[in-house]
């Protein structure tokens, strides 16, 4: 066995060599338990930044970040467990759709989920809008919830992958966020650690997104794809577009609401449509149907018989939360004051902008600007025409749902901002861009 070095790792990452699992597993533990001073891992990531790591070292690395803290056991479950995660876009809402149907199909769903930052929301947020509903549970109550429902939707425990925590801290000061393999081995260190058997990853591609072009949320959804094959789990990735926001409502109750019409047959087309095409990967993930059109039957099926909307309400209760609220939906937080801004000017919607709507939402406190910020549940916007619908100029564009009147106008002029309009109809992007692999599909 050959001495750990950290001053050789960080020689070998900058010249592009492999480390060995060894130096990969020492290096972890050395982070986690604080021997490796910041300023070699510091330099360290940096090297990574530029030289990237071999896909074993990389395997070897995720691996070993899920195993530096807790891991749950969800063997007493008895089936193949089933867990979804988004990189993050504006109005995404799509896990509190996709979780229920696979549920209700029979399809245990386990889901971790961290807090929003920035102007993508947290799906652990948007369900903290539900009165009562309690995100933080215990390993024993999640695995208790999960048994009894099929469905549990936490929060990210704080023991889960401290390595990425620590890592994550460092990245974040010196400049070596975007990285692919460290991007990846974050993510997924702690979908390993939460030890489900199917791993449905959709990577946002667009201007509202962490990934803006395709080759980079390609290069994202591969890389994350194979650490989570090499580990043992049946892993795929949809790239989705984040080029106009998901549905219609942006705000954690306004999401809450269009989730629960979506879950009863109606809500918007887009998120009705990409959350049928996930929900029907998982469960041929799974095993439980032989292909995507006879897992979209089954999604479909979910719906229309109420059984989906059921298996959230059901979560929702055996979580704390008011269920009574995503039938009377007036129970949920509302704000005192909705404008309506008109269309100032007659043609077809060609774009929106995610940022400015997402921006807007968050400057109204529906997300954090930084960590720790308070999110106010009840506030956001909700769009009333969207990309490639006719408006006329004065019919109603989107509605703010503010605190007051002064808070609605700060943001009114930059939300409004993100339209483009057209005389002629606007081509609108294919919503979902692709599937890794393909062979899913
Ligand atoms: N999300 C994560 O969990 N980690 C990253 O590095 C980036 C996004």
């Amino acid at each position: 066995m050959v001495e750990f070095s950290m001053v050789r790792t960080i020689e070998r990452t900058r010249r592009g060599e492999p480390l060995g699992a060894e130096a990969v597993r020492a290096l972890v533990a050395g982070i986690t338990q604080g021997t490796i001073p910041d300023y070699q891992t510091a330099a360290w990531l940096m090297a990574v930044l530029w030289r990237g790591l071999t896909p074993d070292d990389l395997t070897t690395l995720t691996i070993a970040m899920a195993r530096s803290g807790a891991t749950l056991d969800l063997s007493s479950i008895g089936h193949p467990i089933a867990d979804k995660h988004s990189t993050g876009g504006v109005g995404d809402k799509a896990t509190l759709v996709v979780a229920p149907i696979v549920a209700a199909c029979g399809v245990p769903v386990a889901k971790m989920s961290g807090r929003g930052l920035g102007h993508t929301g947290g799906t652990v947020d948007k369900l903290e809008s539900i009165p009562g509903f309690n995100p933080e549970l215990t390993v024993a109550t999640f695995t208790d919830v999960l048994r009894r429902c099929d469905l549990v939707i936490a929060g990210q425990s704080a023991d889960l992958a401290p390595a990425d925590g620590i890592l994550y801290a460092l990245r974040d000061v010196t400049g070596t966020v975007p990285s692919i393999p460290l991007i990846a081995s974050s993510i997924m260190a702690k979908k390993l650690a939460i030890g489900a058997d199917a791993i449905l990853l959709d990577v946002k591609v667009g201007r509202g997104a962490f990934m803006e072009t395709m080759a980079d949320a390609t290069a994202l959804a591969e890389t994350m794809v194979r650490i989570g094959t090499d580990a043992g789990k049946r892993t795929a990735a949809v790239i989705s577009d984040m080029d106009r926001p998901l549905g219609r409502a942006v705000g954690n109750a306004l999401e809450v609401i269009e989730a629960v019409e979506t879950l009863r047959g109606g809500g918007p087309d887009d998120l009705r449509s990409l959350a049928l095409h996930e929900a029907a990967l998982l469960l041929v993930m799974t095993g439980k149907a032989v292909d995507e059109a006879a897992g979209a039957r089954m999604a479909e099926r979910a719906i229309a018989s109420g059984a989906a909307f059921e298996r959230f309400a059901a979560v929702v209760g055996a979580q704390g939360g008011d269920r009574r609220a995503l039938e009377e939906t007036a129970r949920l937080p509302h704000a005192p004051i909705v404008q309506s801004v008109p269309a100032p000017e007659s043609g077809f919607i060609a774009e929106i902008e995610p940022l400015a709507i997402g921006r807007a939402a968050m400057r109204l406190g529906a997300g954090r600007a930084r960590k720790g910020d308070t999110i106010d549940p009840a506030v956001g916007i909700v769009l009333r025409a969207t990309v490639g619908e006719r408006v006329e100029r004065g019919a109603p564009l989107f509605d703010i749902h503010a605190r007051d009147a002064t808070q609605a106008a700060t943001v009114r002029a930059d939300a409004l901002a993100g339209y483009r309009f057209s005389a002629e109809p606007a081509i609108v992007p294919p919503l979902i861009k692709t599937t890794i692999p393909a062979s899913i599909c």
